[in-house]
């Protein structure tokens, strides 16, 4: 079987958390590299963070710094009341003992991942899309040889969840997203209107724990934090697998319903952030998922960390 060759970019934060120990275990995948953004936390944050998720899973994965700020506008707060002021909600993780963190920025480390290995890199993001940018900037021919971009991002008619009309990712960086959507790359936007189904319970991750006592010992304490969030934002019990989903998108399409559509982002105003389907035929179109089978996306995640591949 073909290992599937991920970058992820992340802001860990705990739906990252799942999202990278998920990709990590899984028999399919082969992580890369994680690069790190601001967004649930700041990049410094999220960068020893995504470092101690590396020691955590106990493989030899690079971390790369990205970007402190936006590309244009001015910071937005993190998203604190969520991921909690270190990102994993009340637990504290030890510092890694000893560094996975290269000497290159985020931009840096995509450029030369894609062309090290062209047609064979998918570029998973998870966070805001500024070093994404940032890296179209550095070097536009890596939409040429990067094999696909999958983006937890977004929203097309499911209304936002950072104000009312965006998506978090998108809203923190709308000036990023519009770049990375109107490359020439292959886009896939996994949005609000699919990760909103995708939901897993305290029951889950208490079996998790029990199944997994390492992996899913620890997803089951950083979790807690994101279920209170969650049932007072939501009303519900349970957390929405907003990155997870993305990472199994990037393996198993055929479990997503596809429209391809360009799509626009706004970048100012009351609705900055928001995610449109353009009309524009100068724009290249991405691929929108519209649908999802959220149960077997649901019981993929919770089989992979139970039995750790
Ligand atoms: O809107 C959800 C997204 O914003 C997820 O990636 C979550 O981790 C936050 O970054
Ligand atoms: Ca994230």
């Amino acid at each position: 079987m073909v290992k599937r060759k991920l970058v992820i970019d992340t802001d860990p934060g705990i739906d990252d958390a799942m999202a990278i120990v998920f990709a990590c275990l899984h028999d399919e995948i082969d992580v890369v590299g994680l690069t790190t953004i601001f967004g649930n936390v700041s990049t410094e944050t999220a960068t020893r963070n995504a470092c101690a998720l590396v020691e955590l899973v106990g493989q030899d994965i690079a971390v790369a710094r990205g970007s402190d700020t936006p590309l244009v506008q001015a910071p937005r707060p993190f998203a604190w009341e969520i991921h909690g002021r270190e990102g994993f909600g009340d637990v504290q993780l030890q510092p890694p003992a000893q560094g996975s963190l290269v000497d290159e920025t985020a931009a840096e480390f995509i450029c030369r991942k894609v062309h090290e290995e062209p047609g064979e890199i998918d570029i998973c993001a998870v966070g805001p899309l500024t070093n994404l940018a940032l890296a179209l900037r550095l070097d536009p021919s890596i939409s040429a040889v990067a094999r696909s971009v999958v983006v937890m991002g977004g929203s097309l008619d499911a209304g936002g969840n950072a104000s009312k009309a965006a998506e978090a990712n998108i809203w923190q960086d709308p000036h990023a997203a519009n770049a990375v959507f109107s490359a020439p790359w292959d886009v896939t936007i996994v949005g609000l209107d699919v990760t909103k189904q995708v939901v897993c319970t305290p029951e889950d991750f208490s079996m998790l724990a029990v199944k997994a006592p390492t992996l899913g010992g620890f997803l089951n304490r950083v979790v807690q934090y994101y279920f209170a969030a969650t049932r007072e934002r939501s009303g519900i019990s349970g957390c929405h697998m907003h990155d997870p989903t993305a990472v199994i998108a990037a393996i198993r399409r055929e479990l997503f319903t596809i429209r391809n559509s360009a799509v626009e982002v706004i970048e100012a105003g009351e609705q900055a952030g928001a995610t449109v389907r353009s009309a524009s035929t100068e724009r290249p179109s991405v691929s929108v998922c519209c649908g999802v089978d959220n149960t077997a996306v649901q019981h993929l995640f919770l089989r992979t960390i139970e039995t750790g591949f």
